[in-house]
């Protein structure tokens, strides 16, 4: 099975910025923990990460083979379950809903922080009523938490 690991806008920063919320792991550092842990679960874990909607959306639609990319390069790269860190987009974004209602994937919102104890303005997501699960707060050890789920969640459907 092929899970995707997407972050969105700012998510290159991780480790960087405001690392009193956000923690200082890095995402480099991260993907490569995520790849190993996946592997061990019989897991083919791929990592994305942009800062612009469009690319996002590009990455996620060229999970069907006969979609017209304009500007993206990314191959036809089927998907089985996706772990989505869309960083603000989780606010905003009714596009990256809709793309993905639109492939049908299933897949986890992952926060790093409790977008709950903060800003009224994150605790709206655009995702949330259609994800599998929402972690956060856990700091980045949410996303291994996503991992392991994505594992015993594809188990259980035969995948
Ligand atoms: C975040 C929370 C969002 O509100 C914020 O815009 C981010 C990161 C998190 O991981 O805690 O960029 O998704």
């Amino acid at each position: 099975p092929h899970i995707l690991l997407l972050n969105g806008p700012n998510l290159n920063l991780l480790g960087l910025r405001e690392p009193h919320i956000y923690g200082s792991t890095t995402l480099p550092a991260l993907t490569t923990t995520l790849k190993s842990h996946a592997s061990t679960l019989g897991l083919h874990l791929t990592a994305f990460q942009s800062n612009h909607e469009g690319a996002i959306l590009d990455h996620l639609h060229s999970h069907y083979p006969q979609a017209q990319l304009p500007t993206s390069q990314t191959p036809h790269t089927p998907f089985d379950f996706i772990i989505i860190n869309p960083g603000a987009l989780t606010h905003t974004s009714i596009a990256l809903r809709d793309a993905l209602l639109g492939i049908g994937v299933p897949f986890v919102e992952v926060h790093v922080s409790n977008v709950h104890a903060r800003e009224e303005f994150r605790h709206r997501s655009f995702l949330s009523d259609r994800a599998e699960a929402v972690i956060c707060g856990l700091g980045v050890w949410g996303y291994e938490v996503a991992v392991g789920f994505a594992a015993r969640y594809l188990a259980a459907k035969g995948v």
